[in-house]
């Protein structure tokens, strides 16, 4: 491994991951996930999301997760974050002490219906408000998770300029924001990646309080590739899940996030550092390899120990 990481990879696992699984899985389980990616050295975690329980009962259990989680996290330096699909879903994070909130709109109005079941302008509605709440509490963090930036499930490619008008209105309200730039289906291609995170960060450059992300699937096998297509771009944020867990419920035809492992194993060997410890990283695989019902990806997991760890 690398002395200085030089990228930051947020497992998405205990979030994307485990919200397309259809089996519940215990808390204690997803508990156990959770610490086993912190002891692999992860920074940053998804947890969970206050969404509605009958939208993606996987997730209600997300505050019992956070609460285990919470006292290790002011311990170690890490973030803990909770995706909120609306103001109530933050407004109930906020009052659980959650104060490092995802929340999700996409770019095509289709998505956002069938995720959210708003217009996008509603959605930016919601953000508004939600950025009105964070403006009363100490270290709030927001990131706005953009999906289908890239490919919509039933539109097909979005524009790029209709990707940089929502942007423009999320950046209307001036607070401090990271971006996470979606391929939500997994359909990007790395030119594309590229050439759209390359002009967002030329054209927000003077700005210092917005941080850009890149979350990739791994549908048709772009994963990695689009990862290093962000990373040329200038992207040093990367959501990925362990064991290649993941795919939003209501996205037809996506699949697992880009595999934690793979994108580790990539960047290191590149002399990228991640900062994260492979061989543990594989070790919490293995635990959700464990799980029920779990529908897993990536390439590195089921490789021999020694070809891919030395
Ligand atoms: N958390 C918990 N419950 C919520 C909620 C939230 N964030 N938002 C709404 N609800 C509840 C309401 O209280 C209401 O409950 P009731 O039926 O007992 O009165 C019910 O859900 C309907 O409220 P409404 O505002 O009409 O929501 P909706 O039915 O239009 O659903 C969402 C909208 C966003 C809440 C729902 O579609 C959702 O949670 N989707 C999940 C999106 C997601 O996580 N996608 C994958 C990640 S990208
Ligand atoms: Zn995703």
């Amino acid at each position: 491994m690398t002395a200085q990481p030089t990228i930051e990879i947020i497992d998405v696992a205990p979030r994307d991951g485990f919200q397309a699984v259809k089996t519940a899985i215990p808390t204690a389980q997803k508990i156990a996930v959770a610490k086993a990616l912190m002891d692999a050295r992860f920074k940053r975690l998804e947890v969970g999301a206050f969404v509605s329980p009958k939208a993606i009962p996987q997730m209600a259990d997300t505050p019992d997760v956070h609460a285990a989680l919470a006292p290790l996290q002011k311990h170690r330096g890490l973030r803990l974050s909770t995706l909120v699909p609306n103001a109530l879903g933050a407004r109930n994070a906020l009052n659980a002490g959650i104060n490092d909130l995802v929340f999700v709109l996409s770019a095509s109005e289709s998505h956002n219906q069938s995720n959210v079941k708003r217009s996008v302008a509603q959605s930016l509605g919601e953000l508004a408000e939600i950025v009105e709440m964070g403006r009363q509490v100490t270290g709030f963090k927001l990131r706005v998770n953009i999906a289908t930036v890239f490919d919509c499930p039933f539109e097909g490619r979005v524009g790029e300029p209709v990707v940089l008008a929502v942007i423009e209105q999320c950046l209307k309200m001036a607070l401090p924001m990271e971006f996470g730039l979606c391929d939500t289906t997994g359909r990007a291609f790395p030119d594309q990646v590229r050439a759209f995170c390359g002009n967002v960060i030329t054209k927000h450059r003077s700005n210092p309080a917005i941080r850009w992300a890149f979350h990739g699937h791994d549908t048709y096998g772009l994963g990695v590739a689009n990862a290093l297509y962000a990373y040329q771009a200038g992207i040093r944020i990367f959501d990925a899940a362990a064991a290649g867990l993941g795919g939003c419920p209501f996205a037809p035809g996506a699949s697992g996030n880009t595999a934690s492992e793979d994108l580790v194993f990539t960047f290191e060997n590149m002399g990228i550092g991640t900062g994260i410890d492979l061989p543990k990283l594989l070790d919490a695989t293995v635990l959700i390899a464990a799980l029920a019902g779990v529908d897993m990806g990536g390439h590195v997991r089921s490789l021999a120990r020694t070809r891919v760890c030395n």
